[in-house]
């Protein structure tokens, strides 16, 4: 007789199509008893919230990826752990700064209307007022065509469909916590004066695409240290991608502009070999210019374990 088949694992929302709106919430939890608790309700019920809120609009297309940091992870639910899962490495190199900031849970909402990501973000703090602090909460939107606040296209190159999932989701390689993906989440700040003074022209070449019409650059005009050559990865003759869904933000009275960077992937290795070669450059020195008008004020990790593993916690 052959072995039972393993039960099919639900991955977490993580590979959706694009949405109107979004926000990033990163929060802290005490480490009580009350809070370990609250915390593990919370998973298993997050499904059913999410439905709650969801239903009241069906066309906006509420979704909730939840993340978990690595102490965070040791604190509510101890061995096994996700193989890959650690801290945020941060990264220093000639003034250019990756920083590693305080955070147990991200929660990444999803929809097309910001009121739906509001209701159910009003709904998730509601059950963690009393364990835990909220430490970052962005509100992101869609800007014209996708474009960041840099004024280019963001997202063409996403892997889509079936290659969306292989590039986040974890698989055999941990058969633990397949069907769970990790997180990288970096808040950046941009000098839009300082960014719109450089000609057109000179900002393809640092993105590595034409601005208007979003056509990647002939590898003949484009520089080794274009944002698109130094995120490109090639493991074993292939190039290996990550799955992202950055989103614009801003308040413009106060100037600030910024893009909020999330990307998942089935090895966080990858995503940071791609921080690597925009922070310290490829090589050394040969770095990202987009990092000469946009700062990272925050960086965190975190592991999104399955639908079905968050549901069955007790
Ligand atoms: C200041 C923050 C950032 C901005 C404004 C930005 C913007 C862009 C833009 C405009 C593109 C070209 C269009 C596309 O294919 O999406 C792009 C591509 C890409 N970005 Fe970023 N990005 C940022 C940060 C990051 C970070 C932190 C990573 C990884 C750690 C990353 C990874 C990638 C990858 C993998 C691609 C696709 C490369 C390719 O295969 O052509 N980006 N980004």
């Amino acid at each position: 007789m052959p072995p039972p088949a393993a039960e099919p694992v639900s991955p977490q929302a993580v590979a959706t199509p694009l949405t109107r709106s979004a926000i990033f919430l990163v929060v802290t939890i005490g480490r009580t008893p009350e809070s370990r608790a609250t915390v593990r309700g919370l998973c298993a019920d997050l499904a059913g919230l999410v439905r709650s809120v969801g239903f009241r609009e069906l066309d906006g297309s509420l979704s909730c990826v939840m993340g978990i940091g690595s102490d965070a992870w040791d604190f509510l639910f101890g061995a096994p752990r996700p193989v890959e899962l650690h801290p945020f490495r941060e990264i220093r190199a000639e003034g250019r700064v990756a920083p590693a900031t305080p955070g147990d849970l991200l929660f990444h909402l999803r929809a097309n209307r910001m009121d739906l990501c509001f209701a159910l973000e009003t709904v998730l703090l509601a059950r963690l007022a009393k364990v835990a602090a909220p430490v970052d909460e962005v509100q992101g939107f869609r800007y014209f065509d996708s474009r960041d606040l840099i004024g280019f296209v963001d997202g063409t190159e996403n892997p889509k469909g079936p290659d969306a999932s292989a590039a986040a989701i974890v698989g055999e390689e941990d058969p633990t916590f397949a069907g769970g993906s990790y997180v990288v989440v970096q808040k950046y700040l941009h000098d839009l004066a300082a960014w719109n003074a450089i000609p057109v022209e000179q900002q393809e070449r640092i993105v590595g695409r034409t601005k208007l019409d979003d056509i990647e650059l002939d590898d003949s005009v484009k520089p080794t240290s274009a944002h698109n050559a130094l995120t490109t990865i090639v493991r074993n003759g292939e190039e290996v991608d990550i799955l992202r869904d950055n989103m614009p933000f801003g308040r413009p009275a106060q100037g600030e502009f910024g893009t909020y960077f999330i990307g998942y992937a089935r090895s966080v290795s990858i995503t940071e070999e791609m921080l690597q070669n925009m922070f310290v450059g490829n090589p050394p020195g040969n770095y990202d210019h987009l990092l000469d008008v946009s700062r990272a004020v925050t960086g965190g990790l975190f592991f999104c374990p399955s639908a079905t593993f968050l549901d069955a916690v007790e």
